[in-house]
């Protein structure tokens, strides 16, 4: 029988759920996660910064196509480390056909961030992405399988296609994706194309096939993903509207409570005993980051809970100290404000926003930054008058937005996430007059109960703390720890 873990530690992008706390989850027997957001971008910001610790290169040195990971490192690599006040290198952004380099880069850190979270251990990693982040699924999919990824999880959308794509990569066939074009014409050529073989440098490595684990919110969700996909559906993430990062809109008409937050009501809430009949396994996410949830989730249950802001403020996590101690010392007093603002995201998804001075959550520091889009993650494919396909993010400047047909309306309110999320992990982009680009924290509801982590005089906690508090209810869930799965993809040659 397949055993699976009672704790997913939740995919938290952009670098926040990085390899150190993938690898500290996973050691511990539960699922460690990784995020696969961006790691194109954020690998070149490391490479840049001077792979202190020389983590990189390891990674690189494991690649099993070292021409393409030898380019990667004399493109990007930084001896010493770029000096501070200078800019980060640019990286192309993503349109349906990548350049080449950037497929190579997708590839290569995906492969890299997975293979650093699997070092030292032979328990399942997995990794996350946004469906709405469609353009750069193929390549990084195909580099986190080449590193020997377990689980593959998504959310941000409805990833039916998703499965599809993982099975053609195990059997070494190429994979498509259909990016979702807005206003595209019947039949226009909107798919997105990655065949291994125009990448490999000798025989294809041995791949096994990832679980996939659909991150939804409702019930009718649920029950598409594994009536509809495209392959198998292995599981089920659960996550309710108090979970941090982006949240399913509320069902029906938005409204706002007095505040200016989307209202959730009864339709929003998930039947677990539909669930349960669903005969998958499932876990329970948003607000579930205690020893009570845990044993509560069981008792419905569930396989267990994805946790996501309580592993986000561990010592492992990529989010940068200054902001870790700053919101935990608001924690411990109780005084920690999370703001579900319905307009931030350019994804149009309510987006958790820790409430946190110098931050974009300042309306003065919105204000101050000038609208740039140099990352582009969340840029729309729009179908253009000429029969192509153009990009917008409603968060770019609004001329820009709406030169290429975008309305007004969208654009109010919007936050650049894409340098927002890197700047929260201590990789702000440089502007001129050596402006750095502002943090904007996405934290869960519960972001008061950081707090109950902390051992008696201590002003920090590491992963391993939190697996131990979440599992002291469920004392049995040890005997049942997921047993070594042994997958070497990179040795075996197909
Ligand atoms: C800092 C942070 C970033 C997140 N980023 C993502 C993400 O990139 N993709 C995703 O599927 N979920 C993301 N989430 C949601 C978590 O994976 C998890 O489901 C959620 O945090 C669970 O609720 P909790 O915060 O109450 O524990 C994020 C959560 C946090 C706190």
């Amino acid at each position: 029988m397949i055993q699976f873990p009672k704790i997913i530690q939740g995919g938290m992008g952009v670098g926040v759920s990085n390899w150190r706390l993938a690898q500290a989850v996973s050691k511990l027997g539960q699922l460690g996660v990784v995020s696969g957001t961006a790691l194109d971008q954020l690998f070149v910001r490391r490479l840049a910064d001077g792979d202190k610790g020389g983590n990189m290169r390891r990674g690189l040195d494991a690649f099993p196509f070292p021409d393409m990971a030898k380019r990667i490192w004399q493109e990007y690599f930084v001896p010493g480390g770029k000096p501070s006040g200078t800019p980060y290198p640019p990286v192309p952004m993503h349109q349906r056909r990548d350049v080449r380099k950037l497929v190579e880069l997708c590839m290569v850190s995906n492969f890299v961030e997975v293979f650093l979270a699997r070092e030292g251990h032979k328990n399942p990693v997995g990794i996350n992405f946004l469906e709405k982040v469609q353009m750069p699924h193929l390549s990084s999919i195909y580099g986190a399988m080449l590193a020997g990824v377990g689980y593959v999880l998504m959310g941000a959308g409805i990833p039916l296609h998703i499965p599809g794509v993982l099975d053609a990569f195990a059997a070494h066939h190429a994979a498509e994706y259909k990016l979702s074009v807005t206003g595209a014409a019947v039949g226009q050529d909107t798919q997105m194309h990655l065949d291994p073989a125009d990448y490999a440098e000798g025989p294809l490595p041995f791949l096994g096939r990832p679980r996939f684990l659909a991150i939804v919110s409702s019930n009718t969700l649920a029950t598409t993903m594994l009536r509809r996909a495209s392959g198998r559906v292995d599981g089920l993430v659960i996550e309710t509207p108090t979970a941090g990062g982006h949240n399913a809109p509320p069902r029906g008409k938005l409204q706002l409570n007095a505040a200016g937050e989307p209202v959730y009501g009864e339709r929003d809430q998930v039947n677990i005993q539909e669930l349960r009949a669903l005969g998958v396994p499932f876990w329970l996410a948003g607000g579930y980051g205690n020893a009570r949830k845990l044993r509560e989730a069981l008792d419905q249950g569930a396989a267990g809970i994805q946790v996501g802001t309580a592993f986000a403020f561990s010592e492992e996590s990529g989010m940068r100290p200054d902001l870790k101690k700053r919101l935990m010392a608001q924690a411990k007093v109780g005084a920690g404000e999370v703001f579900t603002d319905p307009l931030a995201s350019p994804t149009g998804f309510p987006f958790k926003v820790a409430q946190l001075e110098g931050t974009s959550s300042a309306f003065n520091i919105y204000q101050e930054r000038k609208r740039v889009c140099d990352l582009g993650y969340l840029r729309d494919p729009y179908a253009t008058a000429d029969g192509n396909i153009g990009y917008r993010c409603s968060a770019e400047p609004v001329a820009n937005y709406l030169a290429k047909g975008g309305k007004i309306e969208d654009t109010v309110g919007r936050k650049c996430l894409c340098n927002a999320l890197m700047a929260n992990i201590g990789h702000a982009q440089v502007r001129k007059g050596d402006v750095e680009e502002p943090a904007l924290v996405t934290v869960g509801d519960d972001l008061n109960t950081i707090a109950t982590f902390l051992a008696p005089g201590r002003q920090s906690y590491t992963a391993a703390d939190v697996v131990r508090s979440l599992l002291s209810l469920s004392a049995e869930v040890e005997e049942t720890e997921e047993p070594a799965r042994v997958m070497e993809p990179v040795l075996a040659i197909a």
